[in-house]
């Protein structure tokens, strides 16, 4: 899957930017403030229809404008072209999608699958919990259609249960834990046949990054080993009530990354860290791009000043070896000069105006 054309109007310092990526690599160049970040940022509206830089998709809209736009068409495999387009306005958010308009960032988010790379990806390891379920539930949708729904109904169960938790209702409480644990454990389900999958391509992209290194990927579901959701549900009944939310569930899963049995974290330098999490993403996309029809867009935002030349290096034989799309953002041309060949792209940026070199 790749986005074969994209334009751009009124995005931060982009009045208009219309492109022709390559399917592979596109690299975008150009001087600090002069909008490399603002065209991935356009780029990920397509995909996400919000932003990497903020929740405030709003802050988007270039000064002095009502409105942006950005519009692109998808090509997977053997489908037809897939017209993509999202307008944004100060208070509303318009979705168009294969000619028809729609309120779903899903079905945006399925259409487009994009990934962003960018010098705050290290909270992936190095934050709250929250991000690294973020990272699986992203992974998980483009992998199982169903579940959305099922976490959408786990959200709420959660909600109904914490309610009844607050307000020391018990009588219904056995029928909220059920409701909890029926769609808990189909998720929990669903991250672990995911996280089997992103093993072996996580093991594969950090083994060009480290070498001799053993790394383990350890999934925890949220809640006690050895025990259903429901069993820990009802036990936990009389502290739940105490703290006044539940205790255990996916809404609590995490996962870890170790090495010989010890927490990564505690051996790296925050370099190999960033190495790590570049791993982690890339392994993603990797997944994506050996299953059937899904295939993500990879941005990488400014990559020399994430990491040294020689694992800049390594990145970018890396990323010529792949068969995904990536942008790429640089400060200047010859951070990317070896990487360039035939099938690469090359824009270059200077306030706000991109050109196709
Ligand atoms: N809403 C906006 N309208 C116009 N300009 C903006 C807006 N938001 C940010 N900018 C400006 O856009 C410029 C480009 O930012 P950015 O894309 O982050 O640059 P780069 O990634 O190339 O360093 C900056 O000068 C920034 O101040
Ligand atoms: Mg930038």
């Amino acid at each position: 899957m790749s986005l074969v054309k994209i334009e751009a109007h009124d995005v931060r310092n982009i009045e208009y930017a219309a492109l022709e990526p390559s399917p592979r690599l596109n690299f975008v160049v150009g001087p600090n403030a002069s909008g490399k970040t603002s065209l991935l940022e356009a780029v990920y509206v397509l995909g996400r229809g919000r932003s990497f830089r903020t929740s405030q998709i709003s802050q988007l809209i270039r000064f002095g404008q009502n409105e942006l736009m950005v519009t692109g068409k998808v090509v997977k495999d053997a489908w037809p072209v897939i017209p993509v387009g999202v307008r944004i306005t100060r208070g509303e958010r318009e979705i168009h999608l294969g000619g028809r308009k729609t309120q779903s960032s899903a079905e945006l988010i399925s259409a487009f699958p994009v990934l962003v790379i960018q010098p705050s990806s290290s909270q992936l390891l190095e934050g709250a919990p929250k991000y690294r379920r973020q990272f699986l539930d992203w992974g998980v949708f483009h992998f199982e259609e169903s579940y959305l729904e099922c976490w959408r109904r786990y959200v709420r169960a959660l909600g109904q249960r914490n309610a009844l938790l607050r307000e020391k209702r018990l009588n219904d409480i056995e029928l909220w834990n059920r409701e909890v644990a029926r769609y808990g454990t189909i998720m929990n389900g669903a991250r672990d046949r995911y996280a089997q999958r992103l093993k072996p391509f996580f093991l594969r992209s950090a083994a060009h990054f480290f070498e001799g290194f053993e790394f383990e990927f350890h999934l925890q579901s949220g809640w006690r080993k050895n025990k259903t959701l429901e069993a820990a549900l009802q036990e936990d009944v009389a502290s739940d009530v105490r703290l006044g939310y539940t205790q255990s569930g996916p809404h609590k899963a995490d996962f870890s990354i170790s090495l010989g049995g010890r927490p990564a974290r505690a051996y790296l330098s925050r370099g190999q860290m960033k190495l790590l999490v570049y791993s982690l993403l890339l392994a993603q996309s990797l997944l994506m791009e050996e299953s059937a029809d899904v295939s993500a867009c990879v941005l990488i935002d400014d990559v020399a000043s994430e990491l040294d030349e020689d694992n800049k290096n390594k990145l970018l034989g890396f990323l010529r070896e792949c068969r995904t799309q990536f942008f790429i953002t640089a400060t200047a041309d010859r951070v990317i000069r070896d990487a360039v060949d035939d099938d690469a792209a090359v824009f270059h940026v200077e306030h706000g105006q991109v050109m196709q070199a």
